[in-house]
């Protein structure tokens, strides 16, 4: 089989987040982070950990960023930690956390690394929480001031910027479902923040651009393709509702159309949501949430198949649950469907046309280990990446505006709520040490970078070595 060629100025990179690999909690100023606090709540996370040290890549970033130019990628997805730069949330910026990102994003640009960076992605200063977190207003508006004082400081350097990442993961699972933090149960403050994380991104939107000449913004959704589990007439409501709740309660806003009626109804009928206009939703912002952006940012990793049956364990949204079929699962327990990647993409460039597409996230965690030559011979994240990178080129060949790829992640890291149970790297951490390992998905990722292309047929020969 031919190698699938991609475009020539496609862009290849990893992914990262400040919580997740930075370590280095309490120094150089740091204020305290939501992250920080819900990491002390028993129970709260899987392994009884936190990001306290994590991949300590506050001091190792030298290292990191050689990992990154031995592997050839020409980009690299990180975010800043917002209580590095603001620890009270706004007001006083330390001085210290602008010095290590103006640092780190010199650094990449030296090796040629282009930097993409994230404002948002999760670790909200508690401060802002002791004042309702996402629940109020005030979050959007000291993240207008959060986005001001980082694009003024490295907008000369970096551009291109990311304003939120997973905004369904930072309301709807941090306040509804309680998995994330600050970990509440609650309908009304979860769409709330939903809301509220959205007006952050509009408002941010223009000042980015404004300090940051020329640059592209974006904004970061997960996202999930659904497919009804029968075609009965329920199970195929049951995928309107999740479809509604998961993509286009985002989506809808974001691309100019507001909130997605049925689902407004549906919040309504279950007592969510009052009758009537949503209270948190001012005049504005519907036209503040859908400024003109330049790209959308992708996380895909898996699909939902629905079916409409209620079981209480697992139920997490109204009246559905997901089911998926006979299947291959990640340690992550997400099922493997490289087709959810083609079919998301081709769905948004018909139904919502984003002027370009990064997948600004994908990969798998397995159950990495060293084999008896000391390396570690990751087979199955191969196959993953293979396959899904064949899904996008296929996207590709449909016209969909794909520019650019990142895999998650660069590094095994602090996986929020599973702690360091799960290994989502192509590089291995030894947490004991410290150490790096690249994985063979590592080598194996080089080589795509390197030739800008896929083997299809050559997967199990370089690995049977
Ligand atoms: C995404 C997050 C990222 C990582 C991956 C596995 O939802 O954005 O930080 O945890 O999942």
């Amino acid at each position: 089989m031919p190698d699938l060629v991609f475009p020539s100025n496609f862009i290849w990179g990893v992914a990262t987040s400040a919580y997740q690999i930075e370590g280095a909690a309490q120094e150089d100023g740091r204020g305290e982070s939501i992250w920080d606090r819900f990491c002390q709540q028993p129970g709260a996370i899987e392994d009884g950990s936190s990001g306290a040290v994590a991949c300590d890549h506050y001091h190792r970033w030298r290292e990191d960023i050689e990992l990154m130019r031995e592997l050839g990628v020409q980009a690299y997805r990180f975010s800043i930690a917002w209580p590095r730069i603001l620890p009270q949330g706004f007001g006083r910026v330390n001085r210290a956390g602008i010095d290590f990102y103006q640092r780190l994003v010199d650094r990449l640009l030296e090796v040629g690394i282009t930097p993409f960076v994230t404002l948002y992605h999760w670790d909200l200063p508690q401060t802002l929480q002791e004042r309702g977190g996402w629940t109020a207003r005030l979050a959007a508006e000291a993240f207008l001031e959060y986005a001001e004082v980082v694009s003024r400081h490295l907008g000369d350097r970096v551009k291109h910027w990311i304003t939120i990442n997973e905004p369904w993961c930072a309301s709807l699972l941090s306040y509804q479902i309680g998995r994330h933090a600050p970990g509440y149960r609650n309908w009304y403050a979860a769409l709330s923040a939903s809301h509220h994380l959205l007006v952050a991104h509009g408002l941010a939107v223009p000042v980015i651009r404004s300090n940051s000449r020329g640059a592209e913004v974006g904004i970061t959704l997960n996202l999930k393709p659904c497919y009804p589990a029968s075609p009965s007439a329920a199970d195929r409501d049951a995928c309107r509702h999740f479809d509604g709740s998961f993509n286009r309660w985002f989506l809808d806003p974001l691309f100019g159309r507001r909130y997605p009626a049925d689902i407004v109804a549906d919040y309504q009928t279950a007592g969510y949501l009052p009758a009537g206009d949503l209270p948190f939703v001012q005049d504005q912002d519907y036209a503040t949430i859908a400024v003109r952006t330049d790209f959308l940012g992708v996380n895909y990793y898996d699909r939902a198949v629905l079916r409409n049956t209620r079981i209480p364990e697992v139920q997490n949204e109204p009246r559905t649950v997901w089911l998926a079929p006979e299947s291959e699962w990640t340690a992550m327990g997400w099922e493997v469907y490289p087709q959810g990647l083609f079919d998301l993409l081709a769905r948004l460039h018909f139904e919502y046309q984003p002027p370009k597409l990064y997948i600004t996230e994908n990969g798998a965690s397995y159950r990495d280990e060293l084999d008896g030559r000391g390396e570690i011979n990751d087979q199955q994240r191969i196959v993953f990446l293979r396959d899904h990178f064949a899904a996008a080129h296929r996207a590709l060949t449909l016209g969909v505006p794909l520019v650019g790829y990142f895999v998650w992640s660069l590094l095994d890291n602090f996986e929020w709520d599973r702690g360091y149970t799960q290994r989502f790297g192509i590089v291995y951490v030894d947490y004991a040490t410290q150490q790096r390992l690249p994985k063979r998905s590592a080598h194996w990722y080089r080589e795509v970078i390197r030739t800008n292309a896929v083997p299809l047929d050559a997967v199990a020969s370089p690995l049977s070595s």
